[in-house]
Protein backbone atom coordinates (compact mmCIF):
# COMPACT_ATOMS: atom_id res chain seq x y z
CA UNK A 1 0.00 0.00 0.00
CA UNK A 2 0.54 3.48 -0.66
CA UNK A 3 1.81 5.78 2.23
CA UNK A 4 0.67 8.89 0.99
CA UNK A 5 2.40 12.10 1.61
CA UNK A 6 2.53 14.56 4.52
CA UNK A 7 2.46 18.37 4.30
CA UNK A 8 6.15 18.46 4.41
CA UNK A 9 6.34 16.41 1.32
CA UNK A 10 4.26 18.86 -1.10
CA UNK A 11 6.86 21.43 -0.35
CA UNK A 12 9.27 19.33 -2.40
CA UNK A 13 6.61 18.68 -5.30
CA UNK A 14 5.94 22.54 -5.38
CA UNK A 15 9.99 23.18 -5.92
CA UNK A 16 9.81 20.31 -8.48
CA UNK A 17 6.66 21.95 -10.41
CA UNK A 18 7.94 25.18 -9.87
CA UNK A 19 10.18 26.24 -13.06
CA UNK A 20 7.93 24.70 -15.75
CA UNK A 21 4.40 26.40 -13.71
CA UNK A 22 6.51 30.23 -14.13
CA UNK A 23 7.28 29.22 -18.32
CA UNK A 24 4.48 29.03 -19.39
CA UNK A 25 1.28 26.70 -17.94
CA UNK A 26 -1.11 27.32 -15.40
CA UNK A 27 -1.24 31.26 -15.82
CA UNK A 28 -3.91 33.06 -16.48
CA UNK A 29 -4.17 35.41 -18.97
CA UNK A 30 -7.72 37.07 -17.68
CA UNK A 31 -6.80 40.47 -20.73
CA UNK A 32 -7.09 38.24 -23.91
CA UNK A 33 -10.58 36.47 -23.13
CA UNK A 34 -10.92 33.45 -24.99
CA UNK A 35 -14.22 31.08 -24.70
CA UNK A 36 -13.94 27.53 -24.36
CA UNK A 37 -17.41 24.58 -25.05
CA UNK A 38 -17.21 22.44 -21.96
CA UNK A 39 -18.62 19.84 -23.79
CA UNK A 40 -16.52 19.60 -26.87
CA UNK A 41 -13.58 21.67 -25.50
CA UNK A 42 -13.95 24.16 -29.09
CA UNK A 43 -12.31 27.44 -28.19
CA UNK A 44 -13.98 30.96 -29.47
CA UNK A 45 -12.96 34.42 -29.11
CA UNK A 46 -16.78 35.09 -29.02
CA UNK A 47 -18.93 34.67 -26.08
CA UNK A 48 -22.39 33.12 -27.53
CA UNK A 49 -25.02 30.72 -26.27
CA UNK A 50 -24.72 27.76 -28.36
CA UNK A 51 -21.21 26.28 -29.25
CA UNK A 52 -20.77 26.30 -32.57
CA UNK A 53 -18.85 23.52 -32.87
CA UNK A 54 -21.19 20.58 -31.45
CA UNK A 55 -24.71 22.54 -31.28
CA UNK A 56 -24.80 22.44 -27.39
CA UNK A 57 -26.87 25.00 -25.37
CA UNK A 58 -25.24 27.20 -22.49
CA UNK A 59 -21.70 25.51 -22.82
CA UNK A 60 -19.62 28.42 -23.72
CA UNK A 61 -17.44 29.75 -20.34
CA UNK A 62 -14.43 32.03 -20.57
CA UNK A 63 -11.27 30.09 -20.85
CA UNK A 64 -8.92 30.32 -17.83
CA UNK A 65 -6.32 27.63 -19.10
CA UNK A 66 -2.93 27.56 -20.60
CA UNK A 67 -2.40 31.04 -22.68
CA UNK A 68 0.42 32.79 -23.29
CA UNK A 69 -1.90 35.86 -24.23
CA UNK A 70 -0.86 37.41 -27.68
CA UNK A 71 2.32 38.11 -28.27
CA UNK A 72 3.23 38.07 -25.06
CA UNK A 73 5.44 35.06 -24.57
CA UNK A 74 9.02 35.57 -23.72
CA UNK A 75 12.57 34.14 -24.88
CA UNK A 76 12.82 30.83 -22.04
CA UNK A 77 16.99 30.34 -20.33
CA UNK A 78 17.38 27.53 -21.79
CA UNK A 79 17.69 26.01 -25.57
CA UNK A 80 15.88 22.39 -26.60
CA UNK A 81 17.97 20.53 -28.76
CA UNK A 82 17.53 19.27 -31.76
CA UNK A 83 19.04 16.31 -33.88
CA UNK A 84 19.22 15.20 -37.60
CA UNK A 85 16.88 12.97 -38.40
CA UNK A 86 19.72 10.89 -40.09
CA UNK A 87 21.14 10.50 -36.64
CA UNK A 88 18.51 9.11 -34.37
CA UNK A 89 19.43 5.52 -33.73
CA UNK A 90 17.54 2.74 -33.67
CA UNK A 91 16.97 3.26 -29.93
CA UNK A 92 15.03 6.38 -30.55
CA UNK A 93 13.25 5.13 -33.50
CA UNK A 94 12.03 2.33 -32.20
CA UNK A 95 9.94 2.67 -28.76
CA UNK A 96 10.34 -0.22 -25.90
CA UNK A 97 6.94 -2.11 -25.36
CA UNK A 98 5.70 -4.65 -23.09
CA UNK A 99 3.36 -6.81 -23.09
CA UNK A 100 0.46 -7.46 -21.10
CA UNK A 101 -0.80 -10.95 -22.43
CA UNK A 102 -4.15 -9.72 -22.97
CA UNK A 103 -3.94 -10.16 -26.63
CA UNK A 104 -6.95 -7.60 -27.71
CA UNK A 105 -5.37 -5.02 -25.52
CA UNK A 106 -1.53 -5.71 -27.26
CA UNK A 107 -3.14 -5.53 -30.36
CA UNK A 108 -5.18 -2.12 -29.92
CA UNK A 109 -1.96 -0.55 -28.03
CA UNK A 110 -0.31 -1.53 -31.75
CA UNK A 111 1.50 -3.97 -30.18
CA UNK A 112 1.94 -3.55 -26.49
CA UNK A 113 2.60 -0.98 -23.90
CA UNK A 114 5.31 2.07 -24.86
CA UNK A 115 7.56 2.89 -22.15
CA UNK A 116 6.91 7.08 -21.10
CA UNK A 117 4.06 7.42 -23.12
CA UNK A 118 0.59 8.87 -22.62
CA UNK A 119 -2.90 6.72 -22.99
CA UNK A 120 -6.70 7.88 -22.83
CA UNK A 121 -8.89 5.33 -22.34
CA UNK A 122 -12.56 6.77 -23.13
CA UNK A 123 -15.96 5.47 -22.33
CA UNK A 124 -19.35 5.62 -21.08
CA UNK A 125 -19.89 5.34 -16.98
CA UNK A 126 -20.15 1.85 -16.25
CA UNK A 127 -19.25 0.16 -19.41
CA UNK A 128 -16.04 -1.56 -17.49
CA UNK A 129 -13.09 1.08 -18.16
CA UNK A 130 -12.11 0.87 -14.45
CA UNK A 131 -12.89 -3.33 -14.52
CA UNK A 132 -10.34 -3.41 -17.96
CA UNK A 133 -7.65 -1.33 -16.13
CA UNK A 134 -7.27 -3.28 -13.23
CA UNK A 135 -6.80 -6.54 -14.66
CA UNK A 136 -4.25 -4.86 -17.32
CA UNK A 137 -3.03 -3.65 -14.48
CA UNK A 138 -2.43 -6.80 -13.33
CA UNK A 139 -1.04 -7.98 -16.11
CA UNK A 140 1.75 -5.61 -16.75
CA UNK A 141 2.91 -6.03 -12.74
CA UNK A 142 2.85 -9.42 -13.45
CA UNK A 143 5.53 -8.71 -16.46
CA UNK A 144 7.59 -6.45 -14.91
CA UNK A 145 6.41 -3.21 -14.62
CA UNK A 146 5.86 -1.58 -11.21
CA UNK A 147 2.28 -0.40 -11.67
CA UNK A 148 0.03 2.15 -9.48
CA UNK A 149 -3.57 2.38 -9.91
CA UNK A 150 -4.94 5.70 -8.52
CA UNK A 151 -8.34 5.81 -8.04
CA UNK A 152 -10.24 8.39 -7.04
CA UNK A 153 -13.80 7.03 -7.62
CA UNK A 154 -13.49 4.11 -5.54
CA UNK A 155 -11.74 3.59 -2.65
CA UNK A 156 -9.30 0.62 -1.86
CA UNK A 157 -11.44 -1.63 -0.54
CA UNK A 158 -13.80 -1.18 -3.23
CA UNK A 159 -10.95 -1.82 -5.37
CA UNK A 160 -9.87 -4.80 -3.34
CA UNK A 161 -13.64 -6.23 -3.63
CA UNK A 162 -13.47 -6.26 -7.33
CA UNK A 163 -9.69 -7.77 -7.69
CA UNK A 164 -11.45 -10.41 -5.71
CA UNK A 165 -14.49 -10.75 -8.24
CA UNK A 166 -11.48 -10.82 -10.95
CA UNK A 167 -9.54 -13.34 -9.16
CA UNK A 168 -7.01 -10.98 -9.05
CA UNK A 169 -5.93 -10.66 -4.88
CA UNK A 170 -2.60 -11.61 -5.17
CA UNK A 171 -1.64 -9.07 -8.01
CA UNK A 172 1.55 -7.25 -7.23
CA UNK A 173 -0.31 -3.54 -8.05
CA UNK A 174 -0.08 -0.59 -6.01
CA UNK A 175 -3.62 0.72 -5.18
CA UNK A 176 -4.06 3.77 -4.19
CA UNK A 177 -7.21 6.41 -3.64
CA UNK A 178 -6.03 10.46 -4.02
CA UNK A 179 -7.50 13.11 -5.96
CA UNK A 180 -5.13 15.87 -5.05
CA UNK A 181 -2.97 16.48 -7.89
CA UNK A 182 -0.06 17.39 -5.67
CA UNK A 183 -0.40 14.51 -3.99
CA UNK A 184 -0.10 12.01 -6.98
CA UNK A 185 2.74 13.63 -8.52
CA UNK A 186 4.89 13.19 -4.77
CA UNK A 187 3.96 9.75 -4.58
CA UNK A 188 5.08 8.80 -8.27
CA UNK A 189 8.11 10.63 -8.00
CA UNK A 190 8.98 8.66 -4.67
CA UNK A 191 7.40 5.13 -5.76
CA UNK A 192 9.20 5.07 -9.23
CA UNK A 193 6.29 3.25 -10.87
CA UNK A 194 6.81 2.15 -14.61
CA UNK A 195 2.74 2.61 -15.38
CA UNK A 196 0.41 4.40 -13.29
CA UNK A 197 -3.34 4.15 -13.89
CA UNK A 198 -5.21 7.66 -13.35
CA UNK A 199 -9.33 6.80 -12.79
CA UNK A 200 -10.44 9.13 -13.75
CA UNK A 201 -8.92 11.88 -14.78
CA UNK A 202 -12.39 13.73 -13.85
CA UNK A 203 -11.40 12.95 -10.64
CA UNK A 204 -8.29 15.00 -10.06
CA UNK A 205 -8.20 18.27 -9.01
CA UNK A 206 -4.94 20.71 -9.43
CA UNK A 207 -5.26 23.48 -6.39
CA UNK A 208 -3.89 25.91 -8.88
CA UNK A 209 -6.93 26.22 -10.90
CA UNK A 210 -10.21 27.38 -9.02
CA UNK A 211 -12.84 25.31 -10.91
CA UNK A 212 -14.28 22.35 -9.77
CA UNK A 213 -12.73 18.83 -10.42
CA UNK A 214 -13.78 17.84 -13.97
CA UNK A 215 -14.44 20.97 -15.26
CA UNK A 216 -12.74 21.82 -18.74
CA UNK A 217 -9.81 24.15 -16.67
CA UNK A 218 -9.45 21.20 -14.06
CA UNK A 219 -8.67 18.67 -16.69
CA UNK A 220 -6.70 19.96 -19.56
CA UNK A 221 -4.11 21.43 -16.31
CA UNK A 222 -4.43 17.89 -14.41
CA UNK A 223 -4.04 15.69 -17.55
CA UNK A 224 -1.38 18.07 -19.42
CA UNK A 225 0.65 17.70 -15.60
CA UNK A 226 0.51 14.13 -15.65
CA UNK A 227 1.50 13.49 -19.56
CA UNK A 228 4.05 16.29 -18.79
CA UNK A 229 5.38 14.58 -15.77
CA UNK A 230 5.17 11.10 -17.26
CA UNK A 231 7.22 11.97 -20.06
CA UNK A 232 10.23 13.18 -18.28
CA UNK A 233 10.20 10.81 -15.69
CA UNK A 234 9.96 7.93 -18.15
CA UNK A 235 6.73 6.12 -17.18
CA UNK A 236 3.76 5.61 -18.92
CA UNK A 237 0.42 7.29 -17.87
CA UNK A 238 -3.29 5.88 -18.53
CA UNK A 239 -6.07 7.95 -17.79
CA UNK A 240 -9.58 7.21 -17.74
CA UNK A 241 -11.59 9.93 -18.95
CA UNK A 242 -15.79 9.53 -18.83
CA UNK A 243 -17.75 10.08 -21.67
CA UNK A 244 -21.31 11.90 -20.30
CA UNK A 245 -24.04 13.19 -22.95
CA UNK A 246 -24.64 15.96 -20.63
CA UNK A 247 -21.19 17.46 -21.01
CA UNK A 248 -21.88 19.14 -17.38
CA UNK A 249 -17.88 17.08 -17.41
CA UNK A 250 -15.89 18.08 -19.28
CA UNK A 251 -15.39 14.80 -22.33
CA UNK A 252 -11.80 13.66 -22.64
CA UNK A 253 -11.89 15.12 -26.23
CA UNK A 254 -10.05 18.42 -24.73
CA UNK A 255 -7.17 15.69 -23.41
CA UNK A 256 -6.74 13.30 -27.04
CA UNK A 257 -4.27 15.56 -28.81
CA UNK A 258 -2.21 15.83 -25.60
CA UNK A 259 -1.58 11.98 -25.48
CA UNK A 260 -0.35 9.42 -27.78
CA UNK A 261 -2.93 7.14 -27.90
CA UNK A 262 -6.56 7.85 -27.41
CA UNK A 263 -8.71 4.43 -26.47
CA UNK A 264 -12.49 4.22 -26.54
CA UNK A 265 -14.09 1.15 -24.79
CA UNK A 266 -17.72 0.95 -26.34
CA UNK A 267 -20.61 -1.17 -26.12
CA UNK A 268 -24.23 -1.10 -25.21
CA UNK A 269 -25.96 -1.64 -21.91
CA UNK A 270 -27.06 -4.88 -21.64
CA UNK A 271 -24.79 -6.27 -24.00
CA UNK A 272 -22.27 -8.68 -22.73
CA UNK A 273 -20.01 -7.75 -25.79
CA UNK A 274 -17.54 -4.60 -25.19
CA UNK A 275 -15.29 -3.45 -27.72
CA UNK A 276 -11.75 -1.21 -27.47
CA UNK A 277 -10.97 0.69 -30.10
CA UNK A 278 -7.73 2.95 -31.03
CA UNK A 279 -8.94 6.30 -32.46
CA UNK A 280 -5.39 7.77 -32.29
CA UNK A 281 -2.30 5.95 -31.84
CA UNK A 282 1.20 7.40 -32.61
CA UNK A 283 3.20 4.17 -32.17
CA UNK A 284 0.59 1.82 -34.25
CA UNK A 285 -2.28 1.70 -36.49
CA UNK A 286 -5.42 3.37 -35.10
CA UNK A 287 -8.98 2.42 -36.49
CA UNK A 288 -7.81 -1.42 -34.57
CA UNK A 289 -10.14 -2.78 -32.26
CA UNK A 290 -10.23 -5.85 -29.15
CA UNK A 291 -13.29 -7.03 -28.71
CA UNK A 292 -14.16 -8.28 -25.24
CA UNK A 293 -16.73 -10.16 -23.03
CA UNK A 294 -18.07 -9.18 -20.27
CA UNK A 295 -18.87 -11.53 -17.14
CA UNK A 296 -19.33 -12.40 -13.58
CA UNK A 297 -15.67 -12.59 -13.14
CA UNK A 298 -14.59 -9.71 -15.16
CA UNK A 299 -13.38 -8.96 -18.93
CA UNK A 300 -12.49 -11.69 -21.24
CA UNK A 301 -10.94 -11.67 -24.98
CA UNK A 302 -12.57 -13.20 -27.94
CA UNK A 303 -10.35 -14.27 -29.81
CA UNK A 304 -12.82 -15.00 -32.86
CA UNK A 305 -15.11 -12.02 -32.48
CA UNK A 306 -16.98 -12.64 -35.96
CA UNK A 307 -18.24 -16.55 -34.29
CA UNK A 308 -19.48 -14.55 -31.47
CA UNK A 309 -21.01 -11.84 -33.11
CA UNK A 310 -23.29 -14.25 -35.34
CA UNK A 311 -24.06 -16.66 -32.50
CA UNK A 312 -27.65 -14.61 -31.86
CA UNK A 313 -28.71 -15.57 -35.61
CA UNK A 314 -31.00 -18.03 -36.62
CA UNK A 315 -32.31 -19.08 -39.61
CA UNK A 316 -32.09 -16.93 -42.80
CA UNK A 317 -35.42 -14.17 -42.02
CA UNK A 318 -36.37 -11.12 -43.68
CA UNK A 319 -33.96 -7.93 -43.27
CA UNK A 320 -31.05 -10.13 -42.00
CA UNK A 321 -27.92 -10.29 -43.96
CA UNK A 322 -23.98 -10.95 -43.16
CA UNK A 323 -21.59 -8.15 -43.55
CA UNK A 324 -17.85 -8.90 -43.91
CA UNK A 325 -16.19 -5.84 -42.61
CA UNK A 326 -12.85 -4.84 -41.69
CA UNK A 327 -11.96 -3.97 -38.53
CA UNK A 328 -8.36 -2.24 -38.13
CA UNK A 329 -6.26 -5.06 -39.64
CA UNK A 330 -8.85 -8.10 -38.91
CA UNK A 331 -11.96 -9.02 -40.92
CA UNK A 332 -15.22 -8.99 -39.03
CA UNK A 333 -18.51 -10.31 -40.36
CA UNK A 334 -21.68 -8.92 -38.64
CA UNK A 335 -25.69 -9.14 -39.03
CA UNK A 336 -26.79 -6.31 -40.21
CA UNK A 337 -30.59 -6.21 -39.33
CA UNK A 338 -33.46 -3.52 -41.08
CA UNK A 339 -37.17 -3.37 -40.40
CA UNK A 340 -39.08 -1.04 -42.64
CA UNK A 341 -42.52 -0.51 -41.74
CA UNK A 342 -45.40 1.95 -43.08
CA UNK A 343 -45.55 4.68 -41.09
CA UNK A 344 -48.22 6.62 -39.54
CA UNK A 345 -46.51 10.00 -39.66
CA UNK A 346 -45.88 12.18 -42.23
CA UNK A 347 -42.48 12.47 -41.05
CA UNK A 348 -40.96 8.89 -41.49
CA UNK A 349 -38.79 7.62 -38.66
CA UNK A 350 -35.07 6.66 -39.80
CA UNK A 351 -33.43 5.26 -36.28
CA UNK A 352 -30.03 3.90 -36.75
CA UNK A 353 -27.98 1.86 -34.16
CA UNK A 354 -24.17 0.87 -34.88
CA UNK A 355 -24.23 2.73 -37.67
CA UNK A 356 -23.88 6.53 -39.28
CA UNK A 357 -27.39 7.81 -39.61
CA UNK A 358 -26.75 10.38 -42.98
CA UNK A 359 -25.03 7.18 -44.61
CA UNK A 360 -28.47 5.52 -44.06
CA UNK A 361 -30.11 8.33 -45.73
CA UNK A 362 -27.95 8.22 -48.85
CA UNK A 363 -28.62 4.68 -49.41
CA UNK A 364 -32.12 5.42 -49.31
CA UNK A 365 -31.96 8.30 -51.47
CA UNK A 366 -29.84 5.94 -53.68
CA UNK A 367 -32.23 3.21 -53.91
CA UNK A 368 -35.19 5.74 -54.37
CA UNK A 369 -33.77 7.93 -56.93
CA UNK A 370 -31.79 5.28 -59.27
CA UNK A 371 -33.56 2.27 -58.22
CA UNK A 372 -37.21 3.41 -58.14
CA UNK A 373 -38.03 1.97 -55.18
CA UNK A 374 -39.89 3.98 -52.84
CA UNK A 375 -39.27 4.49 -48.69
CA UNK A 376 -41.48 7.20 -48.31
CA UNK A 377 -44.31 6.48 -46.08
CA UNK A 378 -42.46 3.76 -44.53
CA UNK A 379 -40.40 3.85 -40.84
CA UNK A 380 -37.01 2.31 -41.19
CA UNK A 381 -34.95 1.11 -38.69
CA UNK A 382 -31.51 -0.27 -39.05
CA UNK A 383 -29.33 -2.22 -36.22
CA UNK A 384 -25.95 -3.74 -36.42
CA UNK A 385 -26.40 -7.20 -34.20
CA UNK A 386 -24.17 -7.19 -31.03
CA UNK A 387 -23.33 -3.25 -29.78
CA UNK A 388 -20.51 -3.01 -32.71
CA UNK A 389 -20.57 0.18 -34.31
CA UNK A 390 -19.01 0.32 -37.50
CA UNK A 391 -17.91 3.22 -39.91
CA UNK A 392 -16.90 1.29 -43.06
CA UNK A 393 -18.70 2.67 -46.37
CA UNK A 394 -18.14 -1.02 -47.36
CA UNK A 395 -21.29 -1.86 -45.57
CA UNK A 396 -23.88 0.37 -48.17
CA UNK A 397 -24.68 -2.52 -49.97
CA UNK A 398 -25.02 -4.50 -47.02
CA UNK A 399 -27.43 -2.31 -45.79
CA UNK A 400 -29.27 -2.02 -49.16
CA UNK A 401 -29.57 -5.60 -49.20
CA UNK A 402 -31.14 -5.13 -45.73
CA UNK A 403 -33.29 -3.00 -46.77
CA UNK A 404 -34.71 -4.54 -49.60
CA UNK A 405 -35.49 -8.12 -47.99
CA UNK A 406 -36.97 -6.14 -45.04
CA UNK A 407 -39.06 -3.87 -47.47
CA UNK A 408 -40.28 -7.58 -49.62
CA UNK A 409 -40.43 -9.21 -45.90
CA UNK A 410 -38.68 -11.81 -47.72
CA UNK A 411 -35.21 -13.70 -46.34
CA UNK A 412 -31.43 -13.97 -47.98
CA UNK A 413 -30.31 -17.02 -48.12
CA UNK A 414 -28.24 -18.00 -44.94
CA UNK A 415 -24.88 -18.73 -46.87
CA UNK A 416 -24.04 -15.27 -48.37
CA UNK A 417 -22.17 -12.49 -47.40
CA UNK A 418 -22.36 -9.01 -49.02
CA UNK A 419 -20.12 -6.07 -49.17
CA UNK A 420 -19.38 -3.04 -51.77
CA UNK A 421 -19.75 0.60 -51.09
CA UNK A 422 -22.25 2.25 -53.27
CA UNK A 423 -21.53 6.00 -54.89
CA UNK A 424 -24.37 8.81 -55.44
CA UNK A 425 -24.90 7.83 -58.92
CA UNK A 426 -25.70 4.12 -57.77
CA UNK A 427 -22.80 2.64 -59.16
CA UNK A 428 -20.74 0.44 -56.92
CA UNK A 429 -17.08 1.24 -55.46
CA UNK A 430 -14.72 -2.45 -55.31
CA UNK A 431 -13.69 -1.76 -51.13
CA UNK A 432 -10.05 -2.77 -49.93
CA UNK A 433 -9.22 -6.16 -48.23
CA UNK A 434 -11.22 -8.00 -50.54
CA UNK A 435 -9.56 -11.31 -49.71
CA UNK A 436 -9.44 -11.05 -46.32
CA UNK A 437 -13.34 -10.62 -45.99
CA UNK A 438 -13.87 -13.53 -48.21
CA UNK A 439 -11.51 -15.92 -46.20
CA UNK A 440 -12.87 -15.32 -43.10
CA UNK A 441 -16.79 -15.56 -44.59
CA UNK A 442 -15.28 -19.33 -45.74
CA UNK A 443 -13.72 -20.00 -42.44
CA UNK A 444 -17.25 -19.24 -40.69
CA UNK A 445 -18.97 -21.38 -43.57
CA UNK A 446 -20.40 -19.11 -45.97
CA UNK A 447 -19.84 -20.05 -49.23
CA UNK A 448 -21.24 -17.45 -51.21
CA UNK A 449 -19.98 -13.56 -51.36
CA UNK A 450 -21.93 -10.47 -53.37
CA UNK A 451 -19.58 -7.82 -53.83
CA UNK A 452 -18.83 -5.17 -56.56
CA UNK A 453 -16.89 -6.20 -59.56
CA UNK A 454 -13.35 -6.47 -59.29
CA UNK A 455 -10.72 -8.95 -59.93
CA UNK A 456 -11.64 -12.67 -58.80
CA UNK A 457 -9.77 -13.50 -56.24
CA UNK A 458 -8.34 -16.93 -56.76
CA UNK A 459 -7.46 -19.53 -54.57
CA UNK A 460 -10.66 -19.56 -52.54
CA UNK A 461 -12.56 -22.63 -53.67
CA UNK A 462 -16.21 -23.38 -52.54
CA UNK A 463 -16.36 -19.56 -52.48
CA UNK A 464 -18.94 -18.58 -55.22
CA UNK A 465 -18.03 -14.84 -55.64
CA UNK A 466 -21.08 -13.12 -57.44
CA UNK A 467 -19.84 -9.83 -58.65
CA UNK A 468 -22.27 -6.60 -59.29
CA UNK A 469 -21.49 -3.08 -61.20
CA UNK A 470 -24.43 -1.22 -59.70
CA UNK A 471 -26.79 -0.70 -57.41
CA UNK A 472 -29.79 -1.35 -60.13
CA UNK A 473 -28.63 -4.59 -61.54
CA UNK A 474 -27.84 -5.99 -57.55
CA UNK A 475 -31.54 -4.77 -57.05
CA UNK A 476 -32.90 -6.91 -59.86
CA UNK A 477 -30.81 -9.39 -59.44
CA UNK A 478 -31.90 -9.60 -55.29
CA UNK A 479 -35.73 -9.78 -56.55
CA UNK A 480 -35.05 -13.33 -57.96
CA UNK A 481 -32.85 -14.21 -54.80
CA UNK A 482 -35.46 -13.99 -52.46
CA UNK A 483 -36.55 -17.38 -50.28
CA UNK A 484 -40.07 -17.01 -49.17
P1 LIG B 1 -16.70 -0.65 -14.26
O1 LIG B 1 -15.41 -1.24 -14.62
O2 LIG B 1 -16.87 -0.14 -12.88
O3 LIG B 1 -17.12 0.50 -15.30
P2 LIG B 1 -16.49 1.98 -15.49
O4 LIG B 1 -15.21 2.04 -14.79
O5 LIG B 1 -16.37 2.14 -16.99
O6 LIG B 1 -17.50 2.94 -14.95
O7 LIG B 1 -17.77 -1.78 -14.60
C1 LIG B 1 -19.07 -1.56 -14.34
C2 LIG B 1 -20.00 -2.68 -14.70
O8 LIG B 1 -19.40 -3.92 -15.02
C3 LIG B 1 -20.87 -2.91 -13.53
O9 LIG B 1 -22.20 -2.63 -13.96
C4 LIG B 1 -20.70 -4.32 -13.13
C5 LIG B 1 -20.09 -4.96 -14.31
N1 LIG B 1 -19.14 -6.03 -13.95
C6 LIG B 1 -19.39 -7.33 -14.37
O10 LIG B 1 -20.40 -7.61 -15.01
N2 LIG B 1 -18.49 -8.30 -14.05
C7 LIG B 1 -17.36 -8.05 -13.33
O11 LIG B 1 -16.57 -8.97 -13.07
C8 LIG B 1 -17.12 -6.70 -12.92
C9 LIG B 1 -15.90 -6.36 -12.11
C10 LIG B 1 -18.04 -5.73 -13.24
MG1 LIG C 1 -14.72 3.21 -13.12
Amino acid sequence: MIDWPNQGRRHLVFKMLAPEAKNWHLTTMAKSKSYVCSSCGHTTTKWSGRCEACGKWNSISQDKGLSFGAGKASLGNARGTVVELSRLSSKDVLPERTLSGIEELDRVLGGGLVSASATLVGGDPGIGKSTLLLQAAARFAQNGLKTIYISGEEASAQIRLRARRLGLLEASVLLGAETNLRNILTTLAEEKPNLVIIDSIQTVWADSVESAPGSVNQVRVTSHELTNFAKSHGLSVILVGHVTKEGQIAGPRIVEHMVDTVLYFEGERGHQFRILRAVKNRFGPADEIGVFEMTGQGLRQVTNPSALFLSERGEPSPGSVVFAGIEGTRPLLVEIQALVSASPHSQPRRAVIGWDSARLAMVLAVLESRCAIPFKGYDVYLNVAGGLKISEPAADLAVAAALLSALQNLSLPGDTVIFGEISLSGALRPVNQTENRLKEAKKLGFSRAIAPTQEKQTGLKDMRQERVVDLASFVSGMFQEFVP
